[in-house]
């Protein structure tokens, strides 16, 4: 079922939303790059990024995707948990850092392309998250093979959810930042 395929992405990915959402709200205080610029004399990264939003963003997901996985049953949908147990943690954790990472990755890339803080970077800002959190999530979820005996993200995460998770990422994203910029804790709509 088409709906059920759409609830499955959607819950999966979460963990990784959330993080970057939360970046926003908690975020703040010295920038990762720490002011520096690069060679090209712009920023590494930017005063968007910042270590409160990096450590404490993760973090603050990891509570949103313990209470996914102790709901996962009773919820319906066919909805994933998170692998067993204390392996789901992980799992989590990497697909909330993993967003971060993603972001980071991408602001780095959009200064070297000299643009600046906030400006919009169509594709990119969309993605950015989404494949980082799954990169990550694919590999913790290979090192925590040895206590699971299962690849976590593989057995989770099947074709139909995945191109879910694609398709609808750009309408959502903009969806979220759109009302994020409205209520005023986003500087920019994108
Ligand atoms: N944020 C943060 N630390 C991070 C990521 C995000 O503090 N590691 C906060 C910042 O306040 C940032 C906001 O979340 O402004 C929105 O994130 P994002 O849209 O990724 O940053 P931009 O300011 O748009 O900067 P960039 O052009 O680099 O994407
Ligand atoms: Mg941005």
């Amino acid at each position: 079922m088409l709906h059920e395929t759409v609830v499955q992405g959607l819950w999966l990915i979460l963990p990784a939303y959330a993080s970057n959402m939360l970046a926003t709200l908690v975020g703040g205080g010295p920038p990762i790059d720490g002011g520096r610029s690069w060679s090209d004399g712009r920023r590494i990264l930017g005063g968007g990024k910042t270590w409160q939003g990096l450590i404490l963003a993760p973090l603050l997901a990891i509570a949103i995707g313990a209470l996914q996985h102790a709901y996962a049953a009773d919820v319906g949908f066919g909805v994933t948990d998170f692998g067993t147990s204390p392996a789901y943690l992980v799992h989590v954790y990497a697909l909330a850092l993993g967003a971060l990472l993603g972001d980071l990755g991408a602001s780095f890339l959009k200064r070297r392309l000299g643009k600046e803080r906030g400006e919009r970077w169509l594709g990119p800002d969309q993605y950015d998250f989404i494949a980082g959190a799954l990169l990550l999530a694919a590999l913790a979820s290979l090192a925590t093979m040895a206590w699971t005996g299962s690849w976590w993200l593989f057995e989770a995460l099947t074709l139909g959810p995945f191109l879910a998770i694609l398709i609808l990422t750009p309408g959502l994203h903009l969806l979220v930042n759109g009302i994020g910029y409205l209520v005023g804790v986003k500087e920019v709509p994108w």
